[in-house]
C-alpha cells in the first residue's frame, strides 16, 4: 500500500497532488486543511488549521499511525501562504506571525513526527516540502514568504543530512520548487496593491500569455520524482529542471 500525508488539498497544488495519489490502485491519502473539497473511498482528511500549533500537537499522534502493509509512506508539506504582502515597516505583526507558523513551524513538526513514526520502517519513506524559486533570491513585499521558504529548504536539507549520517536506507528529503501555477495563490498575488509589489504587472502577464501551469501538470511533475526518486540526488529540486 502507498501512503499519502498531503497538507494543503482543498485547492490549487495540494488538491491536485492528493487526486494523482488516488488514481493509483493501492493509494491511500490523508489530507490537513482548513476546507475539505475532495471526498474519495480512500481519502481521509482532517480538518485542522496549522498554523493553530497547539491544535496541531494534540493531534498529532493520531495522524502517523502503524502502517504494517505499507511500501511506500509519503508525506508531502504543501499548505502554504504569502502572507501581507507589504514592505517592512507596514507589516502586520500578527500576519508575521501566521506566516512563520504555517510555512515553517508546522511543516518542522509534521517532519519531526513523520520521521519519529517511520524511521525504522523498511517501506520506502520520502518527504517533500514545497518550497519556492523565491528561497533562493529576494522579492520586494514577499520577506516573509522568500525567508519561509529558504528556512523551509534547510530543514530539508539538514533532515536529509540527519537521515544520512544514521545511515537510514529508502528514505529521501526533498525541499521541491512548483514553478508558477494557476491557483489561488496566483489570483491572490495578481490582487496586491503594486507600491507593495514591483512585480505586479509580470505576474498579471504570466496569467494573461499563458505561462501558468495548471496544477494537474504540476502534480505529475512531483509524481515523477516520487516514482523515480533514485535520478534526484539533491534535496533542493525544481519541478522546471525536470
Ligand atoms: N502557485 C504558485 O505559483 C506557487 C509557486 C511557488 C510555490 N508555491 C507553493 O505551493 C504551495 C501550494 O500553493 P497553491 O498555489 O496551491 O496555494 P493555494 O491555492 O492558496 O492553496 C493553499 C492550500 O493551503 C491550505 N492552507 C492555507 N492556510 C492553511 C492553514 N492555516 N491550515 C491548513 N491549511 C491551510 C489551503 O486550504 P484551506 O484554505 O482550506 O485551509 C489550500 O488547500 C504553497 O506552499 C506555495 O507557497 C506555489
Amino acid at each position: 500500500m502507498h501512503y499519502y500525508f498531503v497538507t494543503g488539498t482543498s485547492r490549487g497544488i495540494g488538491k491536485a497532488l492528493a487526486e494523482r495519489a488516488l488514481q493509483e490502485e493501492n493509494a491511500r491519502v490523508i489530507g490537513f486543511s482548513r476546507q475539505q473539497s475532495i471526498e474519495h473511498e480512500w481519502y481521509t482528511h482532517h480538518a485542522i488549521d496549522l498554523a493553530q500549533v497547539s491544535d496541531l500537537g494534540k493531534l498529532i499522534d493520531s495522524f502517523f499511525i502503524q502502517l504494517t502493509d505499507a511500501e511506500r509512506i509519503v508525506l508531502i508539506n504543501n499548505a502554504g501562504t504569502l502572507g501581507d504582502v507589504k514592505y517592512f515597516g507596514s507589516i502586520a505583526d500578527t500576519q508575521i506571525d501566521q506566516l512563520f507558523l504555517l510555512n515553517v513551524t508546522a511543516p518542522a513538526i509534521l517532519m519531526n513526527h513523520f520521521i519519529r513514526a517511520y524511521q525504522a520502517m523498511e517501506a520506502e519513506r520520502i518527504i517533500i516540502n514545497v518550497s519556492s524559486g523565491v528561497s533562493q533570491y529576494p522579492v520586494d513585499g514577499w520577506s516573509g514568504y522568500c525567508a519561509s521558504k529558504a528556512a523551509l529548504d534547510m530543514l530539508s536539507e539538514v533532515a536529509a543530512l540527519e537521515l544520512e549520517k544514521q545511515n537510514v536506507q529508502n528514505f529521501r528529503v526533498y525541499a521541491v520548487a512548483p514553478g508558477i501555477v494557476d491557483t489561488q495563490m496566483q489570483t491572490d498575488i495578481r490582487k496586491v496593491d503594486e507600491q507593495n509589489f514591483s512585480r505586479l504587472e509580470k505576474f498579471k502577464d504570466y496569467k494573461s500569455s499563458g505561462a501558468l501551469d495548471d496544477p494537474s501538470q504540476t502534480a505529475e511533475k512531483y509524481f515523477y520524482l516520487i516514482d523515480h526518486p533514485e535520478k534526484f540526488q539533491e534535496v533542493r529540486q525544481d519541478v522546471r529542471e525536470f
